[in-house]
């Protein structure tokens, strides 16, 4: 993901700068090149040695040295960045960033650089609210500065309240955008559905399928990536939302159908990844079933066919859907795509090592309303998600 990629990390003195080795992890494991520029006060919460072992690099601290060298380490580390991110940002530091002063190496380089800038604050809860901090934050904001707001929960002084510093997915998120990002799909408004449904039986029991969701939230952030306006409704997963999406949690069919139709008239774009189940339960036991014979019979209905309803009154939207076959596979997913009047079905086989539900790989087949058909190789569902949000850029023209 971030091959050739160089990431610059500040880190200044808080807490959370233990949080950043596992950053640092997760960017060298997506093959991105990492420099760490810390403050004196970030020494004191977690050693260069520790850092530049993850980083693979030298750590830099000192903005002047004794010997002579060719360079001024903090252009040359300034001119070497793709992006800067500054993690975790002190409210020291964001002070002064924002009144340009330049009195260590990390203020001094982001004085010099032209890259993008991320900052990711971390602090104690009223620090986070004190009126010039905030003023310091807008102002960067207002010259370009990009922020990913801490979140809330328990700080390390025992507090609760906005300061902590963002997840990980987050901020790897936020580089994504600036280093990944375009606009392709700048001003289009996407509805992704992802995840399964559970379709209740009794108190404690329901039908589902292995769907984890991990599909349908790697397209809504490939479409975030893209630009656009993203909406995910997703069904039970384990998986966080972003802060980015608009984002609706439900847990059966019946609550699926009613959201898309819901939303389905403010987007441009439908992608339904969901593995919707077939059929539900006729009834609901209010009482837990119990096991009195040997042998139990389950009445099921069929549910609602999303698509293919909303595929009824599709107008001039773009409707994409997946199409999970075991068997018989092109035929089937031509079938679906035909009946449900899609663009575009995303064919892929369960069965396959590396393909379907739980699975950070993927192995797919797209086929287009007009008979083109791509197969792609086994790649990274991040991937599959980026390629086929480039299709519908293609497809509209864009
Ligand atoms: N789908 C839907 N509503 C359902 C079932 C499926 O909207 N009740 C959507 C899925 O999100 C997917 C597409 O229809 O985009 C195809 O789903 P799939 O399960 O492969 O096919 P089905 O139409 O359910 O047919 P079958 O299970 O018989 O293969």
């Amino acid at each position: 993901m971030f091959e050739n990629k160089n990431i610059l990390i500040g880190i200044t003195g808080g807490i959370a700068a233990y949080k950043t080795c596992e950053l640092i992890r997760e960017i060298k494991k997506n093959r991105g090149n990492v420099r760490v520029v810390m403050t004196k006060a970030a020494s004191k919460f977690i050693t260069p040695l520790t850092l530049a072992t993850l980083s693979e690099n030298p750590v830099l601290s000192e903005l002047f040295t004794n010997e002579f060298t060719n360079t001024t380490v903090h252009i040359d580390s300034a001119r070497w960045a793709d992006v800067i991110l500054i993690c975790p940002a002190t409210a020291n530091t964001i002070g002064k960033v924002a009144a340009g002063i330049a009195d260590n190496l990390l203020t001094t380089l982001l004085l010099a650089a032209t890259v993008p800038v991320i900052i990711c604050p971390a602090m104690n809860k009223e620090m986070f609210r004190d009126k010039l901090f905030q003023d310091n934050v807008d102002k960067l904001a207002h010259y370009g500065y990009d922020f990913v707001d801490p979140d809330s929960g328990e700080l390390a002084c025992g507090e609760y309240g906005a300061g902590r510093l963002a997840e990980s997915e987050k901020i790897i998120t936020a580089l994504k955008k600036r280093l990944l990002g375009n606009n392709r799909l700048a001003g289009k408004r996407i509805l992704v559905t992802a995840g399964r449904t559970e379709e209740p039986l009794d108190p404690v029991r329901f039908i589902s399928n292995r769907s984890t969701g991990k599909m349908g939230f790697a397209l809504a952030e490939a479409a975030y990536l893209a630009g656009a306006e993203v909406t995910l409704i997703s069904g039970p997963t384990e998986l966080e939302p972003f802060d980015n999406f608009r984002y609706f949690s439900i847990n059966t069919s019946e609550q699926m159908a009613e959201r898309v139709n819901h939303e389905f008239d403010a987007h441009d774009i439908l992608i339904m990844t969901a593995a919707v189940a077939d059929f539900k339960p006729k009834s609901f036991s209010e009482k837990k079933i119990k096991k009195n014979e040997t042998t139990m019979n389950l009445d099921l209905v069929v549910t609602t066919d999303i698509l293919k309803e909303i595929g009824g009154r599709k107008g001039d939207k773009l409707l994409v859907g997946f199409a999970l076959e075991t068997h018989d596979a092109l035929n089937n997913a031509e079938k679906k795509l035909k009946e449900k009047k899609l663009d575009l079905i995303v064919l892929n086989n369960p069965n396959e090592p590396g393909a379907g539900f739980g699975h950070d790989t993927n192995i797919v087949t797209l086929i287009e309303a007009n008979g083109q058909k791509t197969k792609m190789p086994k790649m990274s569902k991040n991937r599959v998600a980026e390629k086929i949000i480039n299709k519908i850029a293609d497809m509209l023209n864009i």
